[in-house]
């Protein structure tokens, strides 16, 4: 039903400007990138800017999350919620409420029944005339879109929370706030709820990988402060109160590290990073400094 390109190519980034990396950034230098980003997010139609993909199929999310985000997905009830954070055109959640979806998840059929209610959010409206006639069809906010504002502009009250959290290639890998917004994401997370995400070119924690551009580091990177690197599934398994596990699709070129985050208990706390290099790109070139 919907356009489905390689894997490979849909996660491939465009860096967007050669600059040098060991630069020391200036406030001025992170408002420039900032513009760009923005500029990135507007851009539309003809104009969508090369590698900037809005439009992946849920089976895509499936290849590129964990391998057990499928049955989590498929094993949500009526009553459940589901997140999609940086949802592009929404083509996933459009796709878990095809009859073409319950015919290849058989399992859970009968409990899902109506499906659990899906939020998709993106900070530039791009809902296609089919979001539009499947809302409709679907009816009583089955599926809601939020656009306008950035994850961390959402209070919990206007959100709620979630039993399953996505975000593919959206504000994980684009924030400048990397524990501000898993210290969101947690907490619209509901108690054994999980966050699904995935990150494109950055040091697995097995350590076989070399950034994927020579002379480039990786997109996403986390240094102590004494300046060793910290890995970012090591970062994440240093938050309290989740399960993490990082799987490495070592197959994919730029390779890929998927992780899922499952909430086991409330007090939740997110070792604070700071940003130290921050290029606009699709996704965006980052370097975070642990606080202390
Ligand atoms: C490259 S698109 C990915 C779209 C979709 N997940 C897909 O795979 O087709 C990036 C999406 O992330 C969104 N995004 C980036 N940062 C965000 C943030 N902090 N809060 C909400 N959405 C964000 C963008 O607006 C856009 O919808």
């Amino acid at each position: 039903m919907f356009n489905m390109r390689g894997v490979v190519v849909l996660f491939l980034p465009i860096l967007w400007l050669a600059a040098s990396h060991a630069e020391d950034l200036g406030s001025s230098r992170f408002t420039e990138e900032f513009a760009k980003q923005e500029n990135i997010y507007r851009s539309e139609g003809e104009q969508v800017v090369a590698g900037y993909t809005v439009d992946r199929a849920l089976s895509t999310y499936a290849e590129g999350l964990t391998s057990d985000f499928d049955r989590a997905l498929a094993a949500l009830g009526p009553t459940d919620r589901w997140l999609d954070i940086g949802a592009g055109k929404g083509l996933a959640v459009l796709d878990y409420y095809t009859a073409a979806y319950d015919r290849t998840h058989s399992e859970g059929r009968e409990r899902r029944a109506t499906k659990a209610q899906a939020v998709a959010i993106s900070i530039e409206d791009r809902r296609t005339p089919l979001w539009q006639v499947i809302a409709a069809k679907l009816g009583a906010n089955q599926i809601q879109y939020l656009s306008g504002k950035r994850l961390r502009e959402y209070s919990l009250e206007e959100l709620g929370r979630f039993q399953v959290i996505t975000d593919v290639m959206g504000g994980f890998s684009y924030t400048d706030n990397l524990s501000g917004f898993m210290e969101k994401v947690l907490g619209l997370l509901e108690l054994n709820g999980s966050f699904f995400t995935v990150l494109q070119d950055v040091h697995r924690q097995d350590g076989s990988n070399r950034p994927f551009y020579a002379g480039s580091p990786f997109l996403t990177e986390i240094v102590n402060v004494d300046g060793s690197e910290m890995k970012v599934c090591s970062w994440l398994k240093r938050i309290t109160c989740v399960e993490v596990a990082c799987e490495s699709k070592a197959q994919w070129e730029p390779p890929v590290e998927a992780f899922r985050i499952r909430k086991i208990c409330s007090d939740v706390t997110v070792p604070g990073v700071t940003p130290v290099h921050y290029q606009a790109g699709t996704p965006t070139e980052q370097r975070f400094q642990l606080v202390n």
